[in-house]
């Protein structure tokens, strides 16, 4: 009986083992999935603007099974600052650029443990571990024609930006925070970068998802629940690509600014002197003194 009882229990073992592990998981096991969709959280929030994970390229690469190509440190290096990466000399960074050119991912803005967690889920998309069917839905993509933009959508652009037209969500005015140096708009903000040469930085498809989803706290923190409107971001990328040509021809003076300055400044030497050529030479006092000398 004993001996039933006992050759029973060593029979199961394996059995009660695993349902128990299916009951009760590992804190370890439960630890890594906190990570990886605290990872997905960051990756929804910074990243989805411009990259899916197995739905194709969108202002940047791909980043399914972007983990067999590079190694852990070379990609906490990249989110962290793709810039210095690239500075630093790293073939694979500047074969990247060339081919993204000119849009350059932004530096991140989130800390090393959230660079670790989004690192975790976009691994674990790709191996299919979590629900790899699950696909994150890409962001409207904004179509905006590439050459060149329509007066009406140019001057909206700059009204929205001004904050001469409200955003139908109403957002705040972009210049609150950045401006823009075209010589025709009141000029912004300088919380945040100069926007003037940001159409040739990131291309119509860089700006447009940045401005629907930005990867930035500042930008987000301004714009959750008043999302700007695709039609909103077409005008105001319309009109950044107009800024970008109007401040080239517009600040570009050259040495002809100064030769004019100096020229209008002897001109003015010469006029002032012939308007007021029957002004008194001395003081009045002098007239006085050099009588009451006179009489002495
Ligand atoms: C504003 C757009 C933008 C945002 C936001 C962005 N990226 Fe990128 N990313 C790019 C571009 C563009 C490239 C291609 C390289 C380049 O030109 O900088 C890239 C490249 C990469 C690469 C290298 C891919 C490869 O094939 O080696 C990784 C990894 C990456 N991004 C991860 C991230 C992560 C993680 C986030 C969020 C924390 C993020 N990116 C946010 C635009 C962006
Ligand atoms: C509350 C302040 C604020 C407002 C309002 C704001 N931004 Fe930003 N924006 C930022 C900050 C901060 C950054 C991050 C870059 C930096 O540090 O300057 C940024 C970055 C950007 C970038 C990326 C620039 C680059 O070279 O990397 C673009 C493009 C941009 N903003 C467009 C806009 C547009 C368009 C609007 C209006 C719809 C807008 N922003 C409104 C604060 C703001």
């Amino acid at each position: 009986m004993k001996n039933k009882l006992t050759s029973i229990a060593t029979n199961y073992l394996p059995q009660v083992c695993w349902i128990s592990l299916l009951l009760f998981p590992s804190p370890v096991i439960l630890a890594q999935q906190a990570e990886v969709s605290a990872g997905e959280q960051v990756f929804q929030t910074y990243c989805a603007a411009c990259h899916s994970i197995g739905a194709g390229r969108l202002v940047g690469p791909d980043l399914i099974g972007v983990h067999d190509k590079r190694t852990q440190p070379w990609l906490e290096q990249f989110v962290k600052s793709a810039q210095s990466l690239f500075d630093s000399g790293d073939a694979d960074a500047a074969a990247l650029f060339a081919e993204y050119s000119p849009m350059v991912m932004p530096n991140s803005a989130i800390s090393d443990q959230q660079i670790g967690q989004v690192l975790l889920y976009i691994q674990s998309r790709s191996s299919g571990t979590a629900d790899a069917g699950n696909v994150s839905p890409a962001p409207a993509a904004v179509s905006v024609a590439a050459a060149p933009p329509s007066m009406q959508a140019v001057a909206r652009g700059a009204d929205l930006f001004q904050g001469r037209d409200r955003f139908e969500n109403s957002g705040p005015a972009c210049n609150a925070c950045h401006g823009v140096r075209d010589g025709t708009i009141t000029s912004g903000g300088s919380l945040a970068v100069d926007l003037t040469s940001v159409y040739s930085r990131m291309g119509a498809a860089g700006l447009s998802a940045i401005i629907a989803q930005a990867p930035f706290p500042a930008m987000q923190v301004a714009y959750t629940g008043k999302p700007v409107t695709a039609g909103e971001i077409a005008s105001l990328v319309a009109y950044f690509q107009s800024a970008e040509v109007n401040a080239q021809s517009s600040t570009n003076y050259g040495l002809g600014l100064l030769f004019s300055g100096l020229v209008g400044a002897a001109a003015l030497f010469v006029l002032f002197p012939f308007i007021w050529r029957n002004r008194k030479k001395e003081s009045v006092n002098q007239s006085i003194y050099d009588r009451q000398n006179r009489t002495e």
